[in-house]
């Protein structure tokens, strides 16, 4: 069953770990998807082989999202490959960590640039699209969907990472006030809140035994998480089966938002 047939999905930041597998997992269901890349275009370029050689089609576009001229070259590039879009995941994010008195003014605009301003500048393209274009009736019920990748960290505050967590806590209510004000037009819009899922952003948390020991601190369901964890919720909630979840947080996390550190304790 190929629940996206017809349509067309923009994954940014798609060269690598969630991204990816979003991408990849969007391409199975049927959707024409753009591979974004900020400077990684081999890697893209594989996984459009990838998605290519299983009779899937793709693009790769490269584009810095926190860049408005990068996004708009993007949208275009996208609508002349596709004619439309109608599914967009603002997932481009990154961590610059440091203490928060040594944390430089570049590394707090770089983060909330990515993460923040390139979720804002993506979705607004998006949605002008979503309303000029309206429902198109057999591919889906709704005229576009935009699914925003956020964080534990938009709800967990996280020392050392204060410019990430901000953009996270900002990604929350772009995501909201964006979907109250965008369902008039039947434009879905909802998040999804990884915890620890294994990719390179947080490699060093859980390459070595030792420190994915201490990583399962956080984790009660036992493991850390997988890009496929994120991207089967991701493929549903660009899907009809769920119209009528919109301005919601999906919290995948193994429930690391349960805080652990309660049990027997407090
Ligand atoms: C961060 C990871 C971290 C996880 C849980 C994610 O948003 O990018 O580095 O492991 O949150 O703390």
């Amino acid at each position: 069953m190929q629940r996206l047939k017809g349509q067309s999905a923009l994954v940014t930041g798609s060269s690598s770990g969630i991204g990816k597998a979003m991408a990849l997992a969007m391409a199975r269901e049927g959707a024409n998807v753009v591979i974004n890349f900020h400077s990684n275009e081999s890697s893209a370029q594989q996984i459009v082989e990838e998605i290519t050689s299983e009779g899937g089609n793709a693009i790769a576009i490269g584009a810095d999202v926190s860049k408005e001229a990068d996004v708009k070259r993007m949208f275009g590039r996208m609508f002349e490959a596709f004619g439309t879009i109608d599914i967009l995941v603002n997932n481009a994010g990154l961590q610059k960590d440091a203490s928060f008195v040594d944390m430089t003014l570049d590394d707090w605009e770089k983060v909330i640039g990515i993460n923040l301003t390139g979720q804002f500048l993506c979705a607004r393209e998006a949605a002008k699209e979503f309303i000029r274009r309206g429902v198109v009736e057999g591919r889906s019920v709704a005229a576009g969907k935009i699914i925003c990748i956020s964080s534990v960290h938009e709800v967990i505050p996280w020392a050392g990472h204060v410019n990430y967590a901000a953009s996270k806590g900002g990604v929350m209510l772009l995501m909201k006030s964006i979907a109250q004000e965008l369902a008039p037009y039947k434009i879905r819009v909802n998040s999804i809140a990884p915890g620890a899922i294994k990719t390179p952003i947080n490699r060093s948390a859980w390459a070595d035994p030792e420190s994915e020991k201490k990583l399962l601190e956080l984790i009660p369901y036992g493991r850390v998480g997988v890009p496929e964890d994120i991207a089967n919720a991701a493929v549903w909630l660009a899907s009809d089966d769920s119209d009528y979840v919109h301005g919601e947080t999906l919290v995948i996390d193994g429930g690391m938002t349960l805080y652990p550190g309660f049990v027997g304790n407090g």
